[in-house]
């Protein structure tokens, strides 16, 4: 099929890739002038794995082409993606001026029937609103429907989720949207879930939400944990053989982070209330991951008594593993809590550190876990990177000043750490 896939941000560029490898020609659309170029010579905007080679080839087959050509990439597709970003107002509502602009632009482009599908996270009904906008700018008489096609994509395993998703959504209004998009979907191994165009809306802030509401619910359990002397690891495992529950998601920590989570629980509170409807859990789920990035500033003030010119050695800022993503990092706001208590923060990422560009300038950018370690006064791993399981304790008790580990993923095994003579503190773990 002909595509096009307006957006090359996370979502839209491997969905685009994906849907290439799959045969269908993609056209990748941005105003981003600088970022097309680069991706058609091959090189990427982000970190992503698997991505690469993908985009490579569906380039070398030529069927993924990028441009900054609205109006053509519209004449020449069939089914028109929009995976825009929709930023976070001060309020926490969704800002969707550029969903809007896009939306405009398409219409002022088609001259016969296209179907156009939100992949964007959005509030419910926005799909009524992106059909106004059509049906306002469109030349009188030119069909078109509209749809909604959630993505559930997580960062760090972008390709294989979208290429082995455990669900596809489609919500959809007409038997000609819906023939279209099976026949998209139809090499794809997965259930197919078919609705109205709200409900596929709410899909995917019911899920997101529902999933950090999971992780603040162990994080909660933690916090039982700490005051009670049980293992809050120990819990989860107990808790996660219940196939009602799933062991998924159930890993206590620093708090929920990234471009999502943050940005569409707040959305989905605002939805709600513009609903007249008070989402109180909702609110809670949010509260208690802040107070896991204060805590773990508590920690570290507990073991260090005076933080002020403490050198902290601290792995990793991304906001998981496997992304150079930075955006609402619980690591940031840490950093930044210590960096105003006067600590000498040394910060080693295997790949997120050219993303700080200019923030925490007194803080020193390492080139290994081990260079961050040295001379500190405590260790705080924030993210947990595969690499840093090979990480030879018994070598960094010599580099450290005071043997000091606070976990902040609950990642290394306090035996092992213990072994070496450091002081493990993990969260919600005896
Ligand atoms: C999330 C969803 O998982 C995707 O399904 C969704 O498509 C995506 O948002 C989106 O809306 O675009 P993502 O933000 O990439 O994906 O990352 P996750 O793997 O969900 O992790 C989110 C945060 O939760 C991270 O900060 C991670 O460290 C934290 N987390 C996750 C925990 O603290 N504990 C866990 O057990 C799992």
């Amino acid at each position: 099929m002909e595509l096009a896939i307006i957006g090359a941000g996370h979502v839209g560029l491997v969905t685009g890739a994906c849907f290439a490898e799959q045969g269908h020609r993609v056209t990748m659309v941005d105003n981003d002038a600088a970022k097309i170029r680069k991706l058609k010579r091959g090189v990427m905007p982000i970190y992503e794995p698997g991505l690469e080679p993908l985009v490579k080839r569906g380039i070398s087959r030529r069927r993924l082409t990028f441009t900054t050509a609205m109006p053509s990439a519209v004449k020449t597709s069939q089914i028109i993606f929009i995976c825009v970003t929709t930023p976070q107002k001060p309020s926490g509502e969704a800002d969707l001026t550029v969903v809007e602009n896009v939306c405009r632009q398409i219409a002022q482009a088609m001259t016969s029937y296209r179907l156009i599908v939100g992949k964007s996270t959005v509030p419910v009904q926005t799909g009524e609103r992106l059909k106004e906008t059509i049906q306002t700018y469109l030349r009188k008489g030119i069909p078109f429907d509209v749809a909604s096609n959630p993505e559930f994509l997580r960062e760090g395993s972008a390709v294989r989720d979208l290429m082995e998703p455990d669900r596809i959504v489609i919500g959809v209004e007409t038997p000609r949207a819906k023939a279209l998009l099976t026949e998209l979907y139809e090499s794809f191994d997965a259930p197919l879930v078919v609705t109205d165009i709200a409900s596929a809306e709410l899909i995917k802030h019911a899920s997101n939400s529902f999933l950090a509401t999971k992780i603040s619910y162990i994080n909660a359990m933690a916090t039982i944990c700490e005051r009670s002397g049980a293992d809050v690891m120990k819990v989860a495992e107990g808790m996660g053989l219940d196939p009602r529950i799933g062991p998924a998601f159930l890993q206590a920590g620093i708090g929920w982070g990234g471009s999502c989570f943050p940005k569409d629980v707040n959305a989905f509170i605002h939805i709600a209330d513009k609903l007249g409807y008070d989402f109180q859990l909702l609110k809670a789920v949010r509260a208690i991951n802040d107070a896991q990035r204060d805590a773990i500033v508590k920690k570290v003030e507990e073991l260090l008594w005076i933080v002020k010119d403490k050198t902290i050695g601290v792995w990793g800022v991304a906001f998981k593993p496997d992304t150079d993503d930075i955006r609402n990092a619980p690591a940031l706001e840490i950093l930044q809590r210590l960096e105003q208590e006067g600590a000498r923060l040394q910060l080693y990422d295997p790949h997120a550190l050219a993303r700080l560009n200019g923030q925490f300038r007194g803080m020193k950018r390492c080139r290994s876990a081990y260079e961050a370690a040295r001379g500190a006064d405590c260790l705080l791993l924030l993210t947990e990177w595969q690499e840093f399981k090979d990480l030879n304790f018994t070598r960094l008790k010599q580099l450290v000043k005071r043997p000091l580990l606070v976990d902040g993923r609950n990642f290394f095994r306090p035996e092992v750490v213990g072994r070496a003579g450091f002081r493990y503190v993990g969260v919600g773990r005896p």
